[in-house]
């Protein structure tokens, strides 16, 4: 469904991305690691039209993408969960929610009780500022803000980033049921290697703005060479 062919990208005239490659198939999750400045978050840029490609194609669904802005992207089922998560402080919960399905023309009730629903803490916070929540309840609420444009594909950029261990779980738990519950697939960011191997099947690691290996997960849990080489584990 989603298709990189040597990708080029970067910012102003510094280039970051160097011909990445790379497919995704529908109901599939794939995480993408690396070391700090790999440039793990600017290939989730490129994708979500937050910044353009310079070069090589990008597609999904068969649709070329390069040429279609962010927004036209979220409507053809893109959604994209930013590092740290930049979900609006001063908002309730609520509101979080209200804003993005309205923005996807959604029935405002609807997606709301939906995603109560399926996210408790969320219907118990419903009138608390997304600010005052903690970095789990954070980044489940940003989730939540995701699924209400109804995607076919997630990005997802570091979900375990300064959450607890003890509410990693369930994030990944939630990261799960998206996928086997929606059939959503997901292209996850990652550093903490444990919560990639438990939510994703295949890896792809990437160093200096290319992909650099490509294996099944379960693999890379066993090869500390590979950890060492490229995650500085
Ligand atoms: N807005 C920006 N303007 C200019 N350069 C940037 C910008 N954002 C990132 N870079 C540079 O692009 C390169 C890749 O950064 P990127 O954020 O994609 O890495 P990353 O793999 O996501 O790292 P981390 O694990 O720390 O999140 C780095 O050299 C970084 O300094
Ligand atoms: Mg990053």
């Amino acid at each position: 469904m989603l298709r990189l062919d040597h990708v080029r990208a970067g910012y102003g005239s510094t280039p970051v991305l160097h011909e990445v490659s790379l497919s995704l198939d529908s109901g599939e999750i794939a995480a993408v690691l690396g070391r700090n400045g790999a440039g793990k978050t600017t290939l989730m840029r490129a994708i979500s039209g937050t910044i353009p490609c310079t070069g090589g194609s990008l597609s999904f669904d068969q649709t070329d993408l390069c040429s279609l802005s962010a927004f036209k992207r979220a409507r053809l089922g893109i959604s994209h969960v930013p590092q740290g998560r930049d979900i609006f402080p001063k908002l309730t919960v609520a509101e979080n929610l209200q804003v993005a399905a309205s923005a996807f023309g959604k029935s405002q009730s609807d997606e709301l009780e939906g995603a109560f629903e399926q996210f408790p803490i969320l219907a118990e916070k419903r009138k608390a500022r997304g600010g005052s929540l903690s970095g789990g309840q954070q980044q489940i609420l940003a989730l939540a803000r995701a699924l209400m444009a109804r995607p076919k594909l997630l990005l997802l950029d570091e979900p375990s980033e300064g959450i607890q261990p003890s509410i990693l779980d369930e994030i990944a738990t939630t990261v799960e049921q998206i996928n086997t519950q929606r059939g959503i697939a997901v292209l996850v960011v990652e550093q903490n290697l444990d919560f990639a191997a438990r939510v994703a099947h295949r890896g792809l690691i990437m160093d200096k703005g290319e992909i650099v290996e490509e294996l099944d997960i379960t693999e890379l849990s066993r090869d500390r060479e590979l950890q060492r080489r490229y995650m500085a584990l």
